[in-house]
């Protein structure tokens, strides 16, 4: 058996998912829409599974942590407040001869100037840099640029019928303001005492000028966010010890989630002039996606700027006051994880081709046949059992399978599946990443037991079925 871990490309990943069910182009069926992506029934479960365990790890394990669900469209005063609206831009340049357009500071980037200095803000010299260094046009080849433009990245749209400036709205581009604006209410209702934070999940939305890398950029996504509230410090190392504790989380659970956290792992400190408005320390983690080194979380030292900026626009007083009746406005560390972005790094880290040869009486001359496993974590797999009676046409076999199935459904994701040869459905389960395999042949029937056979190893054992709510609590809770 061998295994070529190294040879996973995009290709085979979006082919798998796309097969397997895990996510199809959306409105696939009007031609698609570029960078759009449905999630389909396997998908959905890993987001799921993503999504749960965030919150019960991060949210119900702790503490010093409480949850919120806020509004998407938020009054547009939030976004004058929180600077969206002034700075939430990326450069944009435009191909004077296809009109394609692009950022300016990527095509920099990507023909690696900015690995060697900080990128100049100046537009005009951004322009110059990019004709001086003859970026071509990724599209036609050409150097004739425009010079770039600041193109905000906020989702536009009208509250109500009338199209006027005073309805405008804009869609949240990030889940963070929600959280700041509810700051009061929770304190007022939770009443929690520093340190504490405050998690949410949900859609967010940035117009990309390009998007791309499958589901790696995209102008929908969901977030999971924690904007972790401190005293103000009187030190650096005040800060920095929250922000350490949740450096120290995130490496957790990239751990958790199968990532190769020393090999793939890449921590950006960010530098100065490249971090958002409200940063004053930015990390970002980098994973090995197989298109490059990107940005999979951020984690960042916002400040007190947020709630000082909300009080000033609200009016609201969203100051702390501590048990010796000092009153100030906390400070923030928030750690920022994308669901997608986590969701391809786990796809990314879990393809597995196993090259297995197939039994044969005289040695090596077995044919050689390539399994496709996704060595997904138990926790995150979408089906966690499956069951199968060893043939579809043996009425005894599929009751008793489907007796077990029906046994094992309440606690875990099961599936059932008498469809094809064992071999077959084996390969199947493999591809989606189901950790376990359930077969009822005839001796289930005498002897009121079963084969399970484990992904990984292909190992089977046989387990008595009273014994299997037991063997899988050890296995899978
Ligand atoms: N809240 C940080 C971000 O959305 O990038």
């Amino acid at each position: 058996m061998s295994n070529n871990k190294n040879d996973v490309t995009m290709d085979k990943i979006v082919s798998l998912c796309k097969r397997r069910g895990f996510i199809f182009s959306g409105s696939e069926i009007y031609g698609g829409l570029a960078n759009a992506w449905d999630y389909g029934p396997y998908g959905v479960e890993l987001k799921n599974n993503i999504k749960q365990r965030w919150w019960r790890k991060f949210v119900l394990e702790r503490e010093d942590m409480v949850g919120l669900d806020a509004a998407i469209i938020m009054n547009p005063e939030t976004w004058k407040a929180s600077g969206h609206l002034d700075n939430f831009s990326d450069p944009l340049v435009e191909c004077k001869k296809c009109n394609s357009r692009f950022r300016s500071d990527e095509l920099l980037r990507r023909a690696h100037l900015g690995k060697v200095q900080i990128l100049p803000l100046d537009h005009e010299l951004q322009r110059e840099l990019l004709i001086k260094e003859k970026i071509t046009c990724p599209i036609c080849n050409s150097v004739s640029w425009s010079e770039p433009r600041q193109f905000n990245l906020m989702f536009k749209t009208f509250i109500g019928p009338a199209e006027k400036s005073s309805n405008i709205a804009y869609l949240r581009p990030e889940t963070a303001q929600g959280i700041f604006v509810n700051f009061k209410n929770v304190m007022d209702t939770s009443r929690p005492k520093l340190p504490f934070g405050i998690g949410q999940i949900g859609k967010a939305f940035r117009n990309e000028i390009t998007p791309g890398n499958f589901v790696f950029r995209t102008r929908e996504f969901e977030q999971m966010e924690i904007e972790y509230f401190i005293a103000p410090p009187k030190k650096d190392k005040d800060w920095q010890a929250a922000f350490e504790m949740w450096r120290q989380e995130i490496i957790n659970w990239m751990k958790e989630l199968g990532l190769d956290v020393k090999h793939d792992i890449y921590e950006l400190n960010v530098p100065d002039g490249e971090r958002a408005h409200y940063s004053k320390k930015t990390i970002d983690f980098e994973y090995k996606f197989p298109f490059g080194q990107k940005e999979l979380y951020g984690l960042v030292y916002r400040t007190d700027y947020d709630l000082k900026q909300h009080a000033e626009f609200s009016g609201a007083d969203l100051s702390y006051t501590d048990d010796k009746g000092n009153k100030f406005t906390p400070h923030v560390i928030e750690p920022s994880l994308g669901v997608e972005r986590t969701l391809l790094a786990a796809l990314c880290a879990a393809y597995n081709e196993e090259n297995l040869t197939q039994p044969h009486p005289s040695p090596g001359q077995g044919k050689i046949e390539t399994r496709v496993v996704m060595k997904f974590p138990p926790w995150l797999a979408p089906v966690k059992i499956a069951v199968f009676p060893l043939l579809k046409n043996k009425p005894e076999l599929v009751k008793k399978a489907k007796a077990v199935f029906d046994l094992l459904k309440k606690d875990y994701a099961c599936e059932f599946d008498d469809n094809g040869n064992i071999g077959k459905r084996y390969r199947r389960q493999d591809e989606i990443g189901t950790p376990y395999c359930l077969t009822v042949d005839f001796d289930s029937l005498k002897n009121g037991d079963l084969t399970v056979r484990d992904r990984d190893t292909m190992k089977q054992e046989r387990v008595k079925i009273e014994k299997l709510g037991e063997w899988f609590r050890g296995k899978l809770k």
